[in-house]
């Protein structure tokens, strides 16, 4: 069963792209071009609830009422670096959209997150935020880039995801559980070091080509 708040997107092709994603021998630039493709159909889900208004319009023929979406422009906010890989394919589906920067990194000996950079438009009070990181772990990265958006006043937020663990969504959600998830695959576990497995590796090495 998925667990409370998660929103699973099971479509073929996200599956099948995942798949490819994972085994290690896919190539920096295909990583990259499938994670891009999958953002797009993930956030295609994530928006699906979208609140619209109509608009009169002319038509070359007459006058109608046709919807638009309402409110204000959508932020996305990746993380860094990792979270770079989700915001292509996002924007490729909101070309509009807003962008908030979170500069954190997990020290890999703590697993603490630790943040560089933080850049977000003013009022994001008005807006709908989608926070994206392709991997929620322990969920320490997540759960403070979210803690941060709040303290910038963003009050309906998102995440998107392409891998989870079952450690990594308790813990998000019990610290936000106003926060929808929307991921790829929940795995099976973490290891010793943090990562998730059976997992895909790191991902802003396999985004960056690094290691
Ligand atoms: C990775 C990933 C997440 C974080 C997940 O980033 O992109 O941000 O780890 O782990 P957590 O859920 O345990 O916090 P990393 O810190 O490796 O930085 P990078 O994206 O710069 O490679
Ligand atoms: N960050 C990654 O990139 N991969 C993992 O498995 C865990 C954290």
């Amino acid at each position: 069963m998925t667990p409370l708040g998660v929103t699973l997107i099971d479509h073929p092709l996200v599956q099948h792209k995942l798949t490819i994603m994972r085994m290690k021998d896919t190539s920096t630039k295909n990583f990259r071009q499938l994670l891009r493709e999958i953002a797009l159909l993930i956030g295609y889900e994530a928006t699906r609830d979208l609140e619209l208004a109509s608009l009169e319009i002319e038509t070359p023929l007459q006058t109608m009422h046709s919807p638009m979406i309402a409110g204000k422009k959508l932020v996305f906010a990746p993380i860094l670096r990792a979270g770079m890989g989700l915001l292509e394919g996002m924007l490729d589906l909101v070309p509009s959209a807003r962008v908030a920067h979170i500069g954190l990194y997990r020290d890999p000996a703590t697993l603490e997150p630790v943040e560089y950079y933080f850049k977000a438009p003013e009022d994001l009070c008005d807006r709908l935020t989608i926070v994206l990181d392709p991997m929620l772990a322990t969920a320490n990265s997540a759960v403070a880039a979210v803690q941060r958006l709040k303290q910038r006043g963003a009050e309906n937020l998102r995440l998107v995801c392409l891998l989870a663990a079952p450690e990594g969504l308790a813990r998000f959600y019990a610290a936000h559980p106003d926060v929808r998830v929307y991921c790829a695959a929940i795995d099976e576990k973490l290891n010793d070091h943090g990562y998730i497995v059976p997992g895909l590796g790191d991902a802003g090495d396999r985004i960056y080509g690094t290691k």
